[in-house]
């Protein structure tokens, strides 16, 4: 059971704050839309709870975890296994093909690829990605390169995951499928989701939802 608690976290960068203060909590089983205007901050929360980036003051709690004060090493393993992140643009290496794509991060980790295969063909089966593992993500369309990103953050069994904008860069059947897929992975496998969206449409597909306006939650319910 991993709940979120974000307490006080303020964050500048050189002498310009854009997140002042801001405190809210998000439950473990949850899908929680974080929306606002351009420059808002919202990237900047999302990173500061998913242990990217550091605040200057505040705490953000996840589970029984006070990551704000992990250090690095500790910090990065956390990222590794109990957390995903999906970016608005894929982050897919082209060179590679989207197996070794979703393999990566266990690669990476020095894990043994066996071990974890036939949870990539579950995973794929869910995604509807079976057909195109061994293709490369240019041939995919953007909701299969989406779907492919978030397998990629889902191959460790993360309790948590968050999406910066995961709809941002997809017409609307595509964002439709994925927004589709995040519903799924909440209601039926428990993972936690936190994601960005400028969409109304992507939205209402959570639980709740929280606006920031210039660095400050502006509503939550
Ligand atoms: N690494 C950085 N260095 C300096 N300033 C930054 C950095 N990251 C963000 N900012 C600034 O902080 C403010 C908030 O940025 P952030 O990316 O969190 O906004 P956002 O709400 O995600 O916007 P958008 O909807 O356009 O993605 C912006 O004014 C931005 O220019
Ligand atoms: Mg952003």
């Amino acid at each position: 059971m991993a709940d979120i608690i974000v307490s006080n976290v303020s964050k500048s960068f050189g002498d310009r704050e854009v997140l002042h203060s801001v405190s809210f909590s998000v439950r473990s089983g949850d899908f929680l839309s974080i929306t606002g205007e351009s420059g808002s901050g919202k990237s900047t929360l999302l990173s500061v709870m998913g242990g990217v980036l550091r605040p200057d003051a505040g705490t953000v709690t996840i589970g029984k975890e006070e990551i704000t004060s992990l250090p690095e090493k500790k910090l990065a393993l956390l990222r590794r296994t109990s957390i995903g992140f999906v970016y608005q643009f894929f982050n897919l290496v082209p060179t590679m093909t989207v197996r070794d794509n979703i393999l990566l991060p266990l690669r990476l980790a020095g894990e043994k690829i066996k071990d974890h295969q036939e949870k990539l063909e579950e995973l794929a089966e869910y995604t509807r990605l079976t057909k195109v593992l061994s293709s490369y993500p240019e041939t995919l369309s953007g909701g299969e390169q989406q779907r492919a990103a978030i397998l990629r953050a889902l191959i460790h069994n993360p309790e948590v995951i968050f999406l910066d904008e995961p709809t941002g860069n997809l017409d609307s059947e595509n964002a439709k499928g994925v927004m589709e897929l995040l519903t799924k992975l909440n209601g039926e496998l428990g993972v936690t989701v936190v994601q960005v969206t400028h969409s109304e449409t992507g939205a209402s597909y959570g639980n709740s939802r929280i606006s920031v306006k210039d660095g400050r939650i502006e509503t939550c319910f």
